[in-house]
């Protein structure tokens, strides 16, 4: 009985501290420069990190190292969803058209460089693993290291399309990658598989 009384206490002193942070939350929240609210009061899930987003896409956030805990989930359903496929779509469109309205020598020193990381081949299988988490846990090169080991690299969304039209036009393609020498043969074979057949250079570390 007694120790019910204590519990009780202890719950309602804890209630009591949460109304006193909350209210003091509201009072600082007038000034809606990151907005916390959707339409008509209602809170939006996940505008904190859209936010975050916004400010890494601009720059505004420099030299970050994790993904914030809260914005996992957020990165996961943005990379695994429909969303990153047309915006990587749209990239490459504008490439396309890029190409095409392009006024080529035809001595055949037109070249397109291309990075290969995120660019060409998706390490998004990578990034999905449980024990990466988009990013929200500490980078391990080792851990990336094995992975790119594997060979098993997907193409990024629209970029065999771009590369395709780009070998048809008479570009030459070329390959810059901060992979290290020694993963040469792997990722020539990854390339290949995943679409990209032919090349005039593939520069690695
Ligand atoms: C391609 O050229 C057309 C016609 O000159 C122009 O309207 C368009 O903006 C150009 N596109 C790119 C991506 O340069
Ligand atoms: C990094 O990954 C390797 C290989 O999976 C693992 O053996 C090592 O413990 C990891 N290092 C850290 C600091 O987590």
């Amino acid at each position: 009985m007694r120790l019910a009384a204590v519990l009780l206490f202890l719950a309602t002193a804890f209630a009591t501290c949460q109304a006193d942070g909350y209210i003091e939350q509201v009072t600082q929240d007038i000034h809606l420069l990151r907005p916390r609210m959707g339409a008509a009061g209602y809170l939006l899930q996940g505008v904190n990190c859209l936010s975050w987003r916004l400010a890494v896409e601009t720059n505004n956030i420099r030299n970050w190292k994790l993904v914030p805990e809260n914005c996992e989930q957020y990165v996961g359903h943005y990379m695994l969803g429909k969303q990153y496929r047309k915006d990587c779509e749209i990239v490459a469109n504008t490439a396309i058209e890029y190409a095409k309205n392009l006024t080529l020598s035809g001595d055949g020193k037109d070249i397109w460089i291309f990075d290969i990381d995120e660019t060409t081949l998706s390490n998004l299988p990578y990034y999905a693993r449980s024990d990466v988490l988009f990013g929200a846990l500490p980078y391990n090169n080792t851990k990336f290291d094995e992975w790119v080991a594997e060979g098993r690299a997907p193409p990024v969304p629209g970029s065999v399309r771009l590369y395709r039209t780009l070998v048809s036009l008479g570009i030459k393609i070329v390959f810059l990658s901060g992979t290290a020498e020694r993963f040469r043969e792997i990722r020539t074979s990854n390339l290949k598989e995943a679409g990209y057949y032919i090349w005039e250079k593939l520069i690695l570390k």
